[in-house]
């Protein structure tokens, strides 16, 4: 199949996502824009995708998180878009012709190596930038050491995509010890710490003694429990909001996280009204 017949199928939850995703956006725009002393205020994408997926109930394209950055007004002053697949980076290459006032980077591989390496120098405090990061990776794709690196710079706050379902199905199991060296490796890297133990996992009386069992936890709890961990680096987090696929089954939580008090406040506003008109 040649890179231009491929493409990315999203359901209904990749939609409100991306609803979400530009609701703050645009917030966020609005409050910065009106900052005389903020020297830009950036867009940073480190999961990329193709910039326009396709739905698949109704087989419709609409735009994906770069577009719906890009196509906000006022824009940003930069726009930094990382991507790690050939095909997808070819399709985000037409967003240079279709946005051309638009100042646009794309980045060809990890987002971990380029955020530390080519994108995070470029915004220390004294720079007077901002940016938004948003974290949408498929899986544990996102390692912690990249979140502390993003937090210690104080400019830069995030909107991650957490990946419930890939960490629960992907991961865990009831018994600890059935879980592969490999899958506990990309699990630490992504929690940051061997302690992933302590948070999902507690010990349970049975007839032969105490056992190690895994948490039972809600999709938003397991959100929460993240959350925490957020934290110990970013002053002030959201509450998780959870987005679950047609037959109910947690997904992933989307959380913000920051060091602005209003920043928490406006997310917050943004997924209790998504909850309530949900219901
Ligand atoms: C959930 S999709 C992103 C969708 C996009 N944010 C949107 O809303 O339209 C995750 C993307 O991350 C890319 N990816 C996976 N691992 C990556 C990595 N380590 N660095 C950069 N991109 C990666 C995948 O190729 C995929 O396009």
């Amino acid at each position: 199949m040649s890179s231009n017949q491929k493409e990315d199928l999203i359901g209904k939850w990749s939609v409100e996502k991306l609803e979400l995703l530009g609701k703050y956006l645009a917030a966020y725009l609005k409050i910065l824009t009106n900052q005389s002393w903020c020297q830009g205020y950036e867009y940073i994408d480190a999961f990329a995708g193709t910039g326009k997926p396709k739905t698949r109930d109704e087989q419709k394209f609409v735009d994906g998180s770069p577009r719906i950055a890009l196509n906000l007004s006022p824009s940003f002053t930069q726009y930094h878009f990382i991507e790690q697949t050939d095909w997808r980076v070819e399709k985000l290459q037409k967003l240079h012709k279709e946005f051309p006032s638009h100042s646009i980077t794309i980045y060809h591989g990890d987002s971990n190596r380029i955020l530390r390496e080519q994108i995070l120098p470029q915004m220390p405090y004294a720079s007077k930038k901002r940016a938004i990061a948003f974290i949408d990776p498929f899986g544990m794709e996102f390692q912690w050491q990249t979140m502390e690196n993003l937090a210690a710079i104080k400019t830069v706050e995030i909107v991650l995509n957490f990946p419930v379902m890939a960490i629960n199905r992907g991961v865990l199991r009831k018994n600890p010890q059935m879980i592969s060296e490999s899958a506990k490796t990309r699990l630490e890297q992504f929690w940051g710490t061997v302690d992933w133990m302590v948070d999902l996992y507690e010990d349970e009386q049975t007839l032969f003694g105490p056992e190690t069992v895994k948490r039972k936890l809600s999709g938003k709890e397991f959100g929460r429990v993240f959350k925490k961990r957020l934290e110990e680096i970013f002053p002030h987090c959201s509450n998780p909001v959870l987005m679950a696929n047609s037959k109910n089954a947690p997904l992933y939580c989307l959380i913000f996280a920051g060091h602005n008090a209003n920043g928490k406040k406006i997310a917050e506003q943004i997924f209790a009204k998504h909850e309530k008109d949900k219901q």
